[in-house]
């Protein structure tokens, strides 16, 4: 049983001795300094000394119904009093994850109507490289094999998925990426549009993707994947040229479009699907986060038509997890897409919220740190600068992110330091009240850092 007589000083003396966390140096976990969060409500979290935070990262950008909804407790009570467990294996199912399945081939775009459950969105990505090298072979292209993916992409940290990644430190920390996987530059306009107009530089940064085609050849090219808006990449929105321009280059090559829509989907963009907001209907999604608000971990890959009736022919599908479609977790997700839908919550980032928290936050566009701030919906970064006018970004060295983050940490606001941007992600339930309280804090946490760095 939990012991829930420990004091802080005990829970961190614990953690350090025993716990090896996620993306962590684990030099920071000794001494004390682990933080300890024990409750949630709405957008607001405490720490065990009873110290209250306002959630700017929606956890990991995925409580998108906020802290504390009874009626995900309920669904999953009744789910684990009545089953709290059977797998779909060996032609099995449960009504709870033919449900989920069949409610999400209503929201997700059309054609998009099969679905493979996970626990996690590395596994959902793990599982379409299989998927997809599998539907090519089928389909009697044995050589279309490898993935292209963007420069600081985050698609998960399993084997095949940290190879989809373009974070060179995570590919340094185990010796590089598995063969079959490249990468083309992200569509960042303000690091890399120079004298080009956004729609200018959204198509040439597409056509990067042509040249990588052609380079490797079409025949030996499965997919491309990329999150419509990159979120742990620093929320790199995309130039509304972008990705118009991808789908028809993967058209014309025969090549598989895989949104990974982690982070963007369940209403973060101000769509269901943050491929809905740009224009685009890919062959295969990944869902996780937002589809259960986290609660419980589950994921999904979408296939549409082609790509599954296709592997529906192959025979026995060689694939699949114990928890695949847990039913305890389908059973919290449908009761969070309820609350998603009842709520109206994607209209809610579309025409209310979205357009606060960007119109509120356009005002560091004039804050001697910032050099750009970008974002839609519930997405948003601040690019923090030296040099405003030369766009000269901070180095690691230099440090402005963590500083940053650190300075808003406290004030009472979560953010999050991708490199030397700091990026937002709240629920979708976030007050204006709230949205005006971030403001607040995140103007004192820029104040400090221009000070500190002298600007
Ligand atoms: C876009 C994207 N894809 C995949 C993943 C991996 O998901 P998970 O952490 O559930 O494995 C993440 C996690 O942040 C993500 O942001």
């Amino acid at each position: 049983m939990l012991d829930t007589t420990r004091t802080t000083g005990d829970l961190q003396a614990l953690d350090g001795a025993h716990h090896v966390h996620s993306f962590t140096d684990p030099a920071l976990i000794t001494g004390g300094k682990t933080r300890v969060v024990v409750r949630g409500e709405g957008c607001q979290i405490w720490d065990s000394d009873g110290r209250r935070f306002l959630d700017g990262m929606a956890g990991l950008w995925c409580v998108n119904i906020g802290y504390g909804r009874q009626e995900l407790v309920d669904a999953a009570a009744r789910q684990m009093t009545e089953l709290p467990f059977y797998s779909n294996h060996f032609q099995s199912t449960t009504p709870a994850m033919t449900e989920l399945a069949h409610k999400l081939s209503q929201l997700t775009p059309d054609g998009l109507d099969h679905f493979l459950f996970t626990s996690s969105g590395s596994e959902a990505n793990d599982t379409i490289v299989r998927m997809v090298r599998y539907f090519w072979k089928l389909q009697g292209k044995d050589t279309k094999r490898t993935f292209i993916s963007r420069t600081m992409a985050y698609h998960g940290s399993t084997l095949a998925a940290v190879s989809l990644c373009g974070m060179p430190h995570m590919h340094a920390m185990d010796g590089g990426t598995l063969p079959g996987f490249a990468h083309i530059q992200h569509p960042h306009w303000y690091m890399f549009g120079g004298e080009l107009t956004k729609e200018e530089f959204g198509l040439q940064a597409a056509q990067a993707l042509e040249r990588k085609i052609l380079e490797l050849g079409p025949e030996n090219v499965a997919a491309f994947i990329g999150e419509p808006v990159q979120g742990a990449g620093g929320v790199i929105d995309p130039p509304s040229t972008y990705w118009p321009e991808i789908q028809r280059i993967c058209r014309k090559y025969d090549v598989l479009l895989i949104a990974d829509e982690v982070i963007c989907g369940f209403g973060r963009t101000g769509e269901w699907f943050g491929a809905q907001t740009y224009g685009v209907t890919p062959d295969l999604m990944t869902l996780a986060k937002g589809l259960s608000s986290g609660y419980l971990p589950i994921a999904a890959v979408a296939m549409n038509k082609r790509v599954f009736e296709t592997i529906g022919a192959g025979g026995l599908l060689a694939h699949g997890y114990t928890y695949s479609g847990h039913p305890v977790a389908c059973a919290v997700a449908l009761a969070n897409i309820d609350i998603i839908e009842r709520e109206g919550l994607v209209d809610r980032v579309r025409n209310d919220i979205g357009p606060y928290l960007h119109q509120a936050l356009a005002q560091f566009e004039q804050h001697p740190v910032v050099g750009e701030v970008r974002g839609i919906g519930t997405l948003a970064a601040l690019q923090l600068v030296k040099g405003k006018d030369t766009r000269e970004i901070f180095t690691v060295e230099d440090g402005a992110g963590v500083f940053c983050r650190e300075a808003s940490y406290n004030q009472g606001l979560i953010v999050r330091a991708v490199g030397q941007s700091i990026v937002l992600s709240p629920s979708l339930v976030i007050t204006h009240a709230e949205i005006d309280e971030i403001i607040v804090k995140l103007k004192r946490a820029l104040d400090e850092t221009a000070r500190h760095f002298g600007l």
